[in-house]
């Protein structure tokens, strides 16, 4: 079965502050989305990456993505939802039937992590990696707390998320309301998305000290 992987690079990364988006800047000598594309090919089962990306930096994200098995990068969009989209419409014409949906901002995709997506798919339209919420959680305004949010049976979503192509797609042309990941649209479908381990090096790099995080979790390589 045809697997592409949409590797997302489209977001200004306003919350970082550094002169270039997160996903470019330099980790252990390379840039974060070498690392990403690297990580999501190591294990196999991905046949191609497509690159989404600002009309500005296509010739750069070509570049960094060198000798990979890439196909050429499509322009996103203002949100990453509509980042996506794009990138599954420019994949519409000649589908493949599995997708996988990646932050570029994720240098670490944990060995395994790829297989067990791709097998979860063989009985779930939709699959995800998620690690259980470990702290206690609070709503909060204006500085005080309003209420402690129970966590059992809460998990934060990572990437890459994997999906049936044709239900994602359609999920995607139809979606309503805003959605901060693509597993979201497939729930709001109401199929099902399973949900597979994660993992705590799985960081998507927000903010500048995730990136000395990084560093030092990479130097010498961890995985
Ligand atoms: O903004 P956030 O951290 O949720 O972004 C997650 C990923 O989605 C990043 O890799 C970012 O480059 C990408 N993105 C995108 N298009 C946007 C916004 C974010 O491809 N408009």
């Amino acid at each position: 079965m045809t697997s592409v992987a949409l590797l997302m690079a489209a977001g200004s990364g306003s919350r970082f502050g550094a002169d270039r988006p997160k996903q470019y800047l330099s980790l252990a000598g390379r840039p974060v989305l070498r690392h990403a594309a690297e990580a999501l090919l190591r294990d196999g089962g991905v046949d191609a990456i497509l690159p989404v990306c600002a009309s500005d930096s296509l010739a750069m994200v070509a570049a960094i993505l060198e000798g990979l098995p890439t196909l050429p990068p499509v322009v996103g969009g203002a949100t990453r939802q509509a980042s996506v989209r794009a990138g599954l419409e420019a994949l519409a014409g000649d589908p493949p039937a599995l997708v996988l949906v990646h932050d570029g901002a994720r240098p670490v995709v944990p060995p395994g992590t790829v297989p067990a997506l791709l097998a979860a798919l063989e009985r779930h339209p939709g699959a995800i990696p998620a690690q259980p919420v470990t702290d206690t959680l609070k709503r909060g305004e204006a500085g005080l707390i309003q209420a402690t949010v129970p966590r059992a049976g809460l998990f934060r979503a990572q990437t890459p998320q994997a999906f049936r192509f044709a239900p994602l797609l359609a999920a995607h042309r139809t979606a309503t309301a805003e959605a901060t990941d693509d597993a979201q649209l497939l729930e709001a479908a109401g199929l099902a998305v399973a949900l597979l381990p994660g993992h705590e090096q799985n960081i998507k790099i927000t903010w500048p000290e995730d990136l000395a995080r990084m560093e030092a979790a990479l130097t010498p390589p961890l995985l």
